[in-house]
């Protein structure tokens, strides 16, 4: 469970002082799933690399099951990232010069896992997005959709507990748009997994059970009886 207390994350540029988030109070149950919108440079991402441990905050406290990650030694933090939190963005982030399966395996390399494990649990975790039959594919010989894919797989091959995603559709056309959301959604089900996603797309944010909106550093819940 996520539990964040008077998060504030501000940013110096020369003289100017930006406040990204202006005070963050926010509890994420486990298994959850929340969808993040507002408008562009409200702090969407800011939180997000908060409650991945990529950044800290200026002050306050992010608890991830009781461990404040603002506070934790970076090699700490480190781990933390590799085994408990799966990340996606916009960008699909992949190695070019790896093939599907190789790119998945990169996120095994910390766990210390033996080289034939790592690959038969990157080959099931490409299977388990419908890659089965693209593992010796290089990013360039992939789809938008497909590389997209890939990038999930490698979120979620370690089993993490937390799966974060940034706009993860915001490449994408309509059609892979759906596409990728459906395989997002099927992942969070099978996994149990928490699940914080920001996205623009309107149509997602209506259907969300738990909307948040972010603006100007502030949060806003919404709770959505009827998409529960
Ligand atoms: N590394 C940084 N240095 C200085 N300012 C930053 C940095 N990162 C973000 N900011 C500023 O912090 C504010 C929040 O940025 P953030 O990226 O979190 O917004 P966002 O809601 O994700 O926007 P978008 O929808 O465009 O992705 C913005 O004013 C941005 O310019
Ligand atoms: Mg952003």
């Amino acid at each position: 469970m996520y539990q964040l207390r008077g998060v504030i994350k501000q940013y110096q540029r020369g003289r100017e002082r930006i406040d990204a988030l202006a005070g963050i109070d926010l509890t994420i149950g486990d298994g959850d799933r929340l969808v993040i919108q507002g408008p562009t440079g409200g702090g969407k991402s800011t939180l997000l690399q908060m409650l991945g441990g990529l950044d800290r905050p200026t002050a306050g406290s992010v608890e991830l099951d009781g461990t404040d990650l603002a506070k934790l030694p970076e090699a700490r933090l480190t781990k933390v990232r590799a085994e408990s939190i799966g990340f996606v963005f916009q960008s699909f982030n992949l190695i070019p010069t790896l093939t599907a399966q190789e790119n998945v395996e990169t996120a095994l390399v910390p766990l210390g896992l033996k080289v034939a494990e790592r690959r038969e649990r990157a080959a099931e975790a490409l299977k388990s997005v419908g890659l089965g039959e693209r593992l010796t594919h290089l990013p360039s010989e992939m789809s938008g959709g497909q590389q997209q894919r890939v990038a999930i797989a490698r979120a979620l091959v370690k089993n993490p507990k937390v799966l974060l995603a940034d706009e993860p559709t915001g490449n994408l056309d309509e059609s892979m748009r759906d596409e990728i959301m459906d395989v997002l959604e099927t992942q969070w089900k099978e996994h149990g997994l928490t699940f914080i996603m920001v996205t623009h797309d309107s149509a997602i944010a209506r259907k969300a059970p738990r909307l948040a909106t972010i603006r100007k550093g502030q949060i806003k819940i919404t709770e959505n009886e009827k998409a529960k």
